[in-house]
């Protein structure tokens, strides 16, 4: 499979009818920060799906212009295995992140090459943050994952259902193209290592809770199961904010929780704005829950 094929099949796994209706209210308000206090300035980026272009012409620059030095990228990602070229792509996004002198730190989503990503896990070295280098700019958080940065606790929790499964699996019987794995949703283990994280000031996440707040989903039992397992790790976090992908919508919504309500913001994919696809996080405000 080519980039550009790649990219085409991944741009069709929106999980949407097409008549799909926000009832959230949309947030594409990314407030100019002002990063004098040597602070960490996050932009945390919703599905990437391996586009490059998207990544290194529009991402990069806004995440720039906007003072961040970090990238979180929570799921979706894109550029490791799912096809050819693998190291020439990673090489070519760590050199325009390199130039940028920016970091990404990316969450597994659901379309992912999960075999490769445990494979190159195993074999990269570990980042203070406990993340998995793979290459000086790019890290993966592994599937569950909590860290501190500027003494703000976060944690990372992946995995989502692809409701598009039984076409992947007919594209992998027919033309030998694999494209879903059954690692994409956390083991019984692992959403319990999520739950004993504990209480965190931020969560990043590729799957939503189950209030998510939007109509036409199409109807998938795996899925809302999924976003019942996100609703009780949320409840165990407790996260003052919370960052998720996987629907393609950028809105904001509140979850409520034992410490009080968490500001939610759903990210769009790659191919809508940057406004949509990035959302910027500036720690020192968190205490004042951005
Ligand atoms: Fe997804």
């Amino acid at each position: 499979m080519t980039a550009i094929d790649a990219a085409a099949h991944y741009g069709r796994c929106s999980i949407f009818t097409a008549t799909a209706k926000i009832n959230g209210h949309e947030d594409h308000a990314a407030a100019k920060p002002e990063n004098g206090g040597g602070h960490v300035i996050i932009a945390v980026v919703g599905d990437t799906h391996g586009n490059m272009a998207w990544v290194c012409n529009s991402v990069i620059p806004y995440a720039v212009e906007q003072g961040a030095e970090k990238l979180v990228q929570v799921g979706d990602f894109g550029f490791v295995g799912m096809g050819p070229h693998q190291d020439m792509r990673l090489q070519r996004l760590t050199d325009a992140l390199d130039a940028a002198g920016i970091d990404l730190h990316f969450l597994p989503g659901n379309h992912e090459d999960h075999a490769q990503l445990a494979l190159m896990a195993e074999a990269a070295p570990l980042s203070p943050d406990g993340h998995y280098q793979l290459t000086p700019r790019i890290f993966y958080t592994g599937r569950v994952a909590s860290w501190e940065w500027d003494g703000v606790p976060m944690a990372a929790v992946g995995g989502a259902v692809s409701i598009d499964r039984e076409w992947c699996q007919q594209q992998e019987r027919e033309y030998g193209l694999k494209s879903w794995w059954p690692e994409e949703i956390l083991s019984l283990v692992e959403i319990d290592d999520a739950k004993a994280i504990g209480p965190v000031d931020i969560l990043f996440s590729h799957d939503a809770p189950a209030d998510f707040p939007i109509d036409g989903l199409i109807p998938d039992l795996d899925s809302a199961a999924n976003r019942q397992v996100m609703t009780d790790i949320g409840r165990a976090l407790t996260p003052r904010i919370w960052r998720h992908g996987h629907y393609h919508r950028r809105l904001t919504y509140q979850f409520h929780h034992d410490r009080g309500d968490c500001k939610v913001i759903a990210l769009d994919c790659d191919g809508s704005t940057p406004e949509g696809n990035v959302s910027i996080l500036d720690l020192a405000t968190v205490g004042a829950a951005a």
